[in-house]
């Protein structure tokens, strides 16, 4: 269902809003009156990243998520961010902007097939990316964000098998920087793993002196080719560092955007991927969401976020021991 339809079915008006409506006065009016909290992740476009009162990676979000005061949650990313906020809180309105802002990691595994694969290997750790349904994390030990993955992982004992899931690109490269081998789930992120090699070795050749920086859900040959590694803050923080001025960018592009707020006098260049004429790379879902979407989510309290309660309980118990894993380790 498109999200007019949506609109429709619920009864709300799908007309058109004035051209005259001051989007962000009216989203700025909203928040106080629900006492709202917009919560965008940096993929998001650079209109609702700015309006936001908090801008994070998944971690951050989740933590903030876990703390806030707010009765209301906007969380600007897509459908699996949502739900874990409203599995952290319960009590609270979760809303998102667009129904159909999803993730092909987390499609990558299906609650039943994760389950059976699950199954086949009883006596394994289960610790899932936080890129999955509440249904996948409902069936893990553990859940990590690229933040705080491999501090996870060195958490569990060396003699305990482990069985992780859905990236295999994190997957492979949390195995290089542990040393422990662990079964893989077979998902990908499609954002990711579209990145042009041979378009990137070009950019390095025009500008020698740049650092490659890249998502470790990015393909094994890439995080090889990397300067540095690591999760959207990660990557935020080492830029605005690094004694470096240039920097090619391997993650979705709406990163850049704070990149040139917080450093403003240095250049970031998007990585291309193998098919775009723009030359950035973009999640679609991440990208359906708009401010005119998050002026009507907060006008109208829909689309919101439910988690069935019994699937909640069991998904809250592993992103509760990731939260206090990354607090012991100061993430
Ligand atoms: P982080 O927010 O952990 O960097 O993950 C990126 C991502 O793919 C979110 O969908
Ligand atoms: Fe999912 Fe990839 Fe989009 Fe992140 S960038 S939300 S992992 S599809």
């Amino acid at each position: 269902m498109n999200n007019n339809s949506v609109w429709k079915s619920k009864g709300f008006a799908a007309e058109p809003i004035s051209e005259d409506l001051n989007l962000v006065e009216e989203i700025e009016r909203l928040k106080k009156e629900k006492n709202a909290i917009i919560m965008a992740h940096y993929y998001q476009d650079k209109a609702i990243q700015d309006i936001a009162d908090f801008v994070g990676d998944s971690l951050a979000l989740a933590q903030q998520a876990a703390k806030t005061d707010a009765d209301v949650i906007l969380l600007a990313g897509v459908y699996f961010m949502g739900e874990t906020a409203k599995i952290l809180s319960p009590e609270k309105k979760v809303l998102i902007p667009d129904l159909n802002a999803g993730c092909s990691l987390a499609d990558s595994a299906p609650a039943a097939d994760f389950e059976a694969f699950v199954k086949k290997y009883p006596n394994h750790q289960v610790v899932t990316y936080v890129n999955t349904t509440a249904a996948v994390k409902a069936l893990s030990d553990v859940v990590v964000t690229s933040t705080n993955a491999l501090g996870v992982i060195n958490s569990i004992p060396g003699d305990q098998p482990i069985l992780f899931g859905p990236d295999r690109n994190l997957g492979n490269y949390l195995e290089s920087l542990s040393g422990r081998k662990m079964v893989l789930w077979d998902g990908a992120c499609h954002v990711h793993e579209k990145f042009s090699i041979d378009k990137i070795a070009d950019l390095k050749k025009q500008y020698p002196e740049a650092e490659l920086l890249a998502h470790p859900e990015c393909k094994r040959p890439l995080l090889i080719m990397a300067d540095f590694v690591g999760s959207t803050a990660a990557l935020l923080k080492y830029s605005i560092k690094s004694d470096k001025n240039t920097f090619i960018v391997a993650t979705e592009s709406g990163i850049l955007h704070q990149m040139q707020k917080m450093a403003p006098g240095k250049t970031f260049i998007p990585a291309p991927p193998l098919d775009s004429s723009c030359g950035c790379n973009d999640c679609e879902f991440m990208k359906l969401n708009t401010l005119k979407k998050v002026y009507l989510a907060l006008n109208y309290e829909y689309p919101e976020v439910f988690v069935e309660e019994s699937v909640r309980i069991k998904a809250l118990r592993p992103i509760e021991r990731m939260l206090k894993i990354s607090e012991a380790l100061k993430f």
